[in-house]
């Protein structure tokens, strides 16, 4: 396999940075600021103007119905500017750099269908509707922190993995769980690296049955209140906000139960570097960086970068650390 060399975080960090943006967050504070003005001005980045995108541009989502889950309500810190989180975004079928927002806009959700198969007793294929009937849907709010040392919060909506578990039934064969990303090289075309170079599509992502029956772990179908949007990884995605944000494959299309552990997309690609386990651990540093802190979009709606301290399991350890022996 030829290695690629994708531009690493503290390399891309500086050039993806926009500087200001407006919030926009649909449910806690879109309708005072839609119309105000702020929406769409063009600002300074590093010598040249970067378009913000509007609220319109943004806004192509639906609003979608959630009970709060309590237990996940106060993550302790504030929640991150939608607009900044919607705009600094990995999604490599869409490109490499941070900005693939706009590229991302070609996928097509209508009729989306995910694919449950493999060791279960029950297998499945559900469309949106199915999902949205059969699980009901719950606001919590996550810390996420990615590899690259970048953190932010959400307000993610959808439904714990362990429900999906109890309707499918693994058999007592299944031991780990592969979940596959949309791939169609005509849309999701990725970087634009040279010839001979490739990436390992389409992504892939693994977790032990075990870590999926985890109460953390979380399918979500929305963010902010509404439907995610195709950068968040439209119309499903993983959210397993105890490892790193690579472990969270976007836009799924199929879910295998496995007896054996699944290769997965970044893992085959630079394995001393993507551990397939890949928790959140301050002390152990990535092989170019360290761990120990984290920069953390905004605050407000600003790119400052607050460092702040890593934290064990991203400060999730009493909800996960049993599954390593550290509960
Ligand atoms: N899923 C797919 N299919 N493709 C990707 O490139 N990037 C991962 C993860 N899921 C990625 C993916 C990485 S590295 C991170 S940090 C998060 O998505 C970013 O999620 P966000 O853009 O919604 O913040």
């Amino acid at each position: 396999m030829a290695f690629v060399h994708l531009p690493k975080p503290w390399q891309s960090l500086e050039r993806d940075i926009t500087p200001e943006s407006a919030f926009f967050n649909r449910r806690r504070f879109l309708k005072s600021l839609v119309g105000v003005g702020i929406a769409g001005a063009t600002l300074p980045l590093l010598g040249c103007q970067k378009a913000v995108p509007t609220a319109e541009e943004l806004a192509n989502t639906e609003d979608l119905e959630a009970t709060q889950n309590a237990v996940f309500a106060d993550p302790g810190r504030p929640i991150t500017n939608e607009i900044l989180a919607a705009t600094y975004n990995n999604f490599y079928e869409y490109g490499s750099s941070k900005n693939i927002w706009k590229k991302a806009q070609s996928l097509q959700t209508d009729d989306w269908k995910v694919e449950v198969s493999g060791l279960v007793k029950n297998p499945a294929t559900y469309d949106l509707d199915d999902l949205r009937k059969k699980f009901t849907l719950e606001e919590r709010i996550y810390r996420f922190r990615c590899v690259e040392a970048w953190a932010m919060v959400v307000p993610w909506l959808g439904f714990p993995m362990n429900a999906l578990l109890r309707a499918v039934e693994p058999t007592s064969n299944a031991k780990f769980v592969r979940f596959t990303s949309y791939f169609d090289p005509r849309i999701t075309k990725g970087p634009s690296f040279p010839p001979g170079q490739f990436l390992p599509f389409p992504y892939t992502e693994g977790l032990r049955i075990e870590e999926m029956a985890n109460d953390l772990a979380f399918f979500a179908v929305g963010i902010y209140g509404h439907t995610l949007p195709n950068q968040h990884g439209a119309p499903m995605r993983m959210v397993v906000p105890w490892k790193y944000g690579f472990k969270g494959a976007k836009s799924l299309v199929k879910i295998e139960f496995l007896a054996t552990q699944p290769a997965t997309f970044w893992n085959a690609l630079s394995p001393n570097e993507y551990k397939f386990e890949a928790n959140v651990e301050p002390d152990v540093p990535h092989i170019r960086w360290s761990q120990e802190k984290e920069r953390l979009i905004g605050p407000g709606n600003q790119f400052a970068w607050q460092e702040v301290p890593t934290q064990i399991y991203n400060g999730y350890g009493e909800f996960v650390g049993g599954l390593y022996g550290k509960g």
